[in-house]
């Protein structure tokens, strides 16, 4: 069974040969209207159940888009409205949903949750997030920075913030496609010290700065997330505003990088909080193409895990 469940778990030449049928699939639509096929249909005949046990925009639409893009047929569902929301087990899910549907797609909370799925199911299940990982936007971030500026390999990624989710399928993907990391955040925030140390087991330049000016200094790209994720702690976002308050992405720290540096962030931004408006929606930021580049990443991770 190919699922796609985390960036360090695929390999380099599937991650490398995802993108590039995703460029190549992007090319080969032009700008035709979303609702119309691809020239070549091979989700024909297939369906796919999209999970949700967390709110989105970008994942929610994109595979929605990508599916019918691709022939085929998705429904949406909502945890909490599914018996899995009313304690039905996971296990189960997986192996009742196998019997309709060709692929599922998961957004949850612990990674744990999402290893059971792909267990017990007999499709491929592809993470479309958890607590600890989002692969699949890092598969759109690392095209929308080659589609900008050639190959991500030997360049260098600032991340600004909270060692979360998304920063830590950076981390991950540092490894796979070569590129070297700088964390800028409060200390209570780090990322894993496993993984940060895995990384640099893995021969990847990896720096802790405290001060955010310079750890943009090299960067070739500045990433930055919310300050509060979802399933953080309501109660700990005053607590997380205050420590993340001093890596807040905007003009001056812009001013700290070097002048080809871009700018990226995974939305939903909170515009004010962890970057600014004039950053946001300046000239080094492709935010918007990042978002775009999840539709064509997908489409082709959902090729891959199907084979077809
Ligand atoms: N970036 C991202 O995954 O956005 P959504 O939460 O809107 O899906
Ligand atoms: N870190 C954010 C990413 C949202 C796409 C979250 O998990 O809420």
């Amino acid at each position: 069974m190919t699922h796609f469940l985390d960036i360090h778990t695929t390999d380099r030449a599937a991650l490398r040969a995802i993108l590039d049928q995703a460029e190549a699939m992007k090319a080969a639509r032009g700008d035709r209207p979303k609702g119309t096929p691809d020239d070549e249909l091979p989700l024909q005949g297939r369906v796919v159940a999209l999970i949700f046990e967390k709110p989105s925009t970008r994942t929610r639409v994109s595979f929605d888009v990508g599916v019918r893009q691709l022939g085929g047929t998705s429904m949406v569902l909502s945890g909490a409205e599914m018996q899995l929301g009313h304690g039905e087990t996971i296990a189960d899910t997986a192996r009742v949903l196998s019997r309709y549907v060709d692929l599922i797609m998961i957004r949850t909370f612990g990674e744990d949750i999402l290893h059971e799925m792909a267990e017990h199911a007999s499709v491929p299940v592809i993470n479309g997030l958890t607590d600890n990982s989002h692969p699949c936007q890092i598969m759109a971030d690392v095209m929308t920075f080659e589609e900008h500026r050639g190959p991500i390999a030997g360049k260098r990624v600032a991340w600004m913030g909270d060692g979360n989710n998304v920063a830590q399928s950076f981390l991950h993907a540092a490894e796979r496609f070569g590129f070297d990391f700088t964390f800028s955040g409060p200390q209570q925030l780090d990322p894993p010290e496993a993984l940060v140390g895995g990384l640099r087991r893995a021969g990847r330049d990896v720096r802790i700065e405290r001060d955010p000016a310079r750890a943009v200094a090299d960067a070739d790209l500045v990433v930055t997330d919310t300050w509060v994720s979802m399933g953080d702690a309501e109660s700990s976002r005053q607590r997380r505003h205050n420590l993340l308050r001093p890596y807040q992405v905007n003009e001056r720290l812009m001013a700290a990088a070097p002048e080809h540096a871009l700018v990226m962030h995974c939305l939903p931004a909170h515009r004010g909080e962890e970057i600014t408006d004039g950053v946001l929606d300046g000239p080094r930021s492709v935010v918007f193409d990042e978002a775009e580049n999840r539709l064509h990443a997908q489409k082709a991770i959902m090729r891959w895990c199907l084979g077809v």
